[in-house]
């Protein structure tokens, strides 16, 4: 054995109990009570911390082209500051190129994150063209590479028609892949912003009412009657809003396998922060909704109507965000020339840990929508997202009583500012364990460029809503 957490409390997605855990060759080896190192075996002892699994960030834009930019945090810083804040694994986002093959744009980006990712990683493919059946027909190929998720956007210029998302969802059930989407009415947000701009609301605040409630909702709606169309399973990327939350519910209740994924910044922030000094930095797509939505949002997960927790991080400088005010041309800004996107890799499991050490909800749940439930939708629950023997010793150790005030200097990402400024977090991981190895301690990362390896995932079928 080489490594041997000792006394600690594990916390699974089931159950919590007092036990030693045993490493060896970056696998979880034993898990037991009075656990005898072997001749060379480090010993940590866990007395008094929680040992949980690493969290599966299932959405992040690492190195992204995107709204006239790249996003700030590349392979390495964006791992990096992942790492720091217990994160073990993303899956980043590979935007398929107009004419690209899937297997292709996987390969592509492949290239860029193998030298560079701190921990491990795997990729969904943002699909934004199958005009031709070759096309289409790469996603079985991208497939058998272990790629099993795609993501299609019903909003952005790069987003597809329903039609192409109704022969994706139908390819997907045949080559056993999973759906996501972003869903947001296109057609009708275009009108908003012309009208906006017509009239001289030029704010971040006209962000937001142009991407209200009611344009992620009837999308929501759509997507999920799509994939009942389709007879197949559908998974909603960052839902924000009420009316999305209730449709999700009522297919589920209906017996549907539709699953649905929020994220922190719609558990912490609302709508209001579009009045603020610097709401351009709060732009992001689906933007922040009113109090009644992240109330909904709450509710859903602790009934168990969200499956999982991801960050959408997609970071982006103040310079950037400042070409709401001024275009990187010179030109007079306004909420359109905004790249949209915050940072939050490094924030995602201290801030619902730290939820649940106030008593939001459990620490099982935390660890269930933040790494079991990953793993299961992702196709890696026979290799990650949980304390077993014979899964990868991705593990945290969580002190419930260090505190933590958020400031940007002292996180590990590549970005200037962040919205998470000053946020106050109860409990905090102090270390992180990747395959076995160390790669975070108590605020310092102490892992390795390009020691992170790409993951392949697991065909993928869900028949109803249960996991
Ligand atoms: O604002 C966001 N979320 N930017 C990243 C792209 C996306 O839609 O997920
Ligand atoms: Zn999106
Ligand atoms: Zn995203």
């Amino acid at each position: 054995m080489d490594l041997l957490i000792k006394n600690g409390t594990l916390v699974t997605a089931k159950s919590t109990f007092k036990a030693d855990l045993a490493v060896k060759n970056g696998k979880i080896t034993a898990i037991g009570t009075n656990l005898k190192p072997e001749k060379g075996t480090e010993v940590v002892d866990a007395r008094g911390k929680l040992v949980l699994p690493g969290a599966i960030d299932g959405h992040t834009h690492l190195a992204m082209p995107f709204g006239g930019t790249i996003s700030s945090d590349d392979y390495f810083t964006g791992t990096r500051s992942a790492a720091c804040g217990g994160t073990t694994t993303v899956f980043d986002f590979v935007l398929q190129g107009q004419g690209e093959l899937m297997q292709d744009a996987f390969k592509r980006r492949d290239k860029l994150a193998a030298p560079d990712a701190a921990v491990d990683y795997a990729f969904h493919i943002g699909v934004c063209d199958v005009t031709e059946d070759r096309l289409l027909d790469s996603m079985e190929d991208v497939v058998k590479e272990g790629v099993t998720s795609f993501k299609v956007f019903m909003v952005y210029d790069f987003g597809v028609d329903d039609g192409s998302f109704y022969k994706v969802l139908q390819k997907a059930a045949k080559i056993g892949g999973l759906v996501g989407v972003h869903a947001e009415n296109r057609d009708v947000n275009n009108v908003l912003v012309a009208q906006y701009l017509k009239e001289g609301k030029t704010d971040a605040w006209w962000h937001y009412m142009a991407k209200n409630e009611k344009i992620e909702g009837e999308a929501d709606v759509r997507a999920i009657n799509l994939a009942r169309m389709a007879g197949t399973s559908l998974y909603i990327v960052h839902l924000a809003c009420k009316q999305g939350v209730d449709a999700v519910t009522k297919a589920r209740d209906e017996g549907y396998p539709i699953f649905a994924e929020t994220c922190p910044q719609y558990l912490n922030f609302t709508n209001e922060v579009y009045k603020r000094e610097r709401a351009r930095d709060y732009v992001c797509s689906p933007p922040m909704k009113g109090k009644e939505s992240q109330d909904a949002i709450w509710e859903a997960i602790k009934r168990g109507d969200i499956a999982t927790i991801a960050t959408d991080h997609c970071p982006f400088t103040r310079a950037e965000k400042d070409w709401g005010i001024k275009t990187k041309d010179g030109k007079k800004g306004n909420f359109t020339t905004i790249p949209n996107g915050c940072a939050g890799i490094e924030n995602m499991y201290p801030y619902i840990l730290s939820e649940a050490n106030k008593g939001r909800i459990s620490f099982n749940r935390a660890v269930e929508l933040c790494a079991t439930n990953p793993s299961k939708l992702f196709g890696l629950d026979d290799q990650k997202g949980a304390l077993e023997v014979g899964l990868d010793a991705d593990i945290v150790l969580y002190d419930r009583k260090k505190n933590v005030t958020i400031r940007n200097k002292d996180l590990h990402g590549a970005t200037d500012h962040t919205i998470w400024e000053g946020a106050k977090i109860k409990g905090y991981p102090v270390a992180t364990y990747s395959r076995g190895k160390l790669v975070y301690k108590d605020g310092q990362f102490v892992g390795e460029k390009g020691y992170g390896k790409l993951v392949r995932c697991k065909t993928l079928k869900f028949k109803n809503p249960q996991l």
